[in-house]
């Protein structure tokens, strides 16, 4: 596994970012949260080199996330995702970036049974990826594990609320916090992460009132996903907000239409290929005269 950052463009047909830019650090996410009329933070989703290239320059955070398996791989859920898969697109994702912090998602199965055995893939996803953090899901029961992954120095990211691995226990992708009692048990899960040592938690799928109490109730960045416009962030999977799919989530906002655009681009080429249209004179080799 290389681990080289630079983009080698010899080879690559990517650009690398023309000016290098200074690396948004951990403590500086972190730092926002105590910020008087800081900006919110701006994290999206990037699985490979050249999404990396092209969102880094705007983002705070670029996440790569096990979402990955259902967005590229096509796989049900976030379930069948390897950590092999989280080291290969996250070392691709340090490679395109210079700017923004990168933050890798732990697979589900690479954390949960013991302190121990998350600290393992966590050793092995920053020294492969290059990456300045990982996040995993869970609420108290993973408390523990944080803590021992941010005093062995890696910064963590927390997710709770709609937690995507949890899909078989929660029933499904609806939003989280509608009863008192789940309420109550998700802002717990978010001040037990934070406490034990995250740097910023991700809050996915509650109710509004919800996200407002975990943004009021935590010390360190929330970041939201369908959440609250008062979190101290937000994050989206950036192929649903540029509108590759046909199904456009009710939390996500499409600021493009990349499906469509793919798709007229397709057909123009097909129509040309079978009428000869391409290639022309221009993208043909002539022998040197
Ligand atoms: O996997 C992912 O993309 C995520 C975000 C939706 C927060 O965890």
């Amino acid at each position: 596994m290389s681990t080289t950052y630079t983009v080698d463009s010899a080879t690559s047909r990517a650009t690398p970012t023309p000016k290098p830019m200074k690396r948004v650090t951990i403590p500086a996410i972190k730092a926002r949260k105590r910020e008087e009329g800081a900006e919110p933070l701006v994290m999206l989703t990037a699985y490979t080199v050249r999404t990396a290239q092209l969102l880094d320059p705007h983002c705070d955070i670029l996440l790569v996330g096990d979402s990955l398996g259902q967005v590229i791989y096509g796989l049900p859920s976030t379930l069948p995702v390897s950590l092999d898969l989280m080291c290969a697109h996250g070392a691709a994702v340090s490679r395109g970036s210079y700017h923004a912090a990168v933050v890798v998602d732990m697979p589900f199965g690479s954390y949960e049974a013991s302190p121990v055995q998350a600290f393992e893939s966590a050793a092995r996803i920053m020294a492969e990826t290059g990456a300045a953090a990982v996040k995993l899901e869970g609420g108290e029961a993973m408390a523990e594990t944080v803590r021992f992954l941010t005093e062995r120095g890696i910064p963590v990211m927390g997710h709770v609320g709609l937690t995507p691995q949890a899909v078989n226990a929660l029933g499904g992708y609806g939003a989280r916090g509608r009863s008192d009692a789940e309420y109550d048990k998700i802002v717990g899960d978010a001040k037990a992460v934070a406490q034990a040592g995250a740097f910023a938690v991700v809050a996915e799928g509650v109710v509004e009132t919800l996200a407002d109490a975990i943004v009021k109730a935590l010390d360190v960045p929330v970041i939201g996903i369908g959440a609250s416009s008062h979190c101290d962030g937000q994050v989206l999977v950036t192929e649903d907000m540029l509108g590759l799919f046909e199904r456009t989530p009710r939390f996500v906002k499409r600021y493009g239409d990349m499906a469509g655009m793919m798709t007229e681009a397709v057909e123009q080429y097909a129509r040309d290929v079978r009428s000869r249209e391409f290639p022309t004179e221009d993208q043909v080799y002539k022998p040197k005269s």
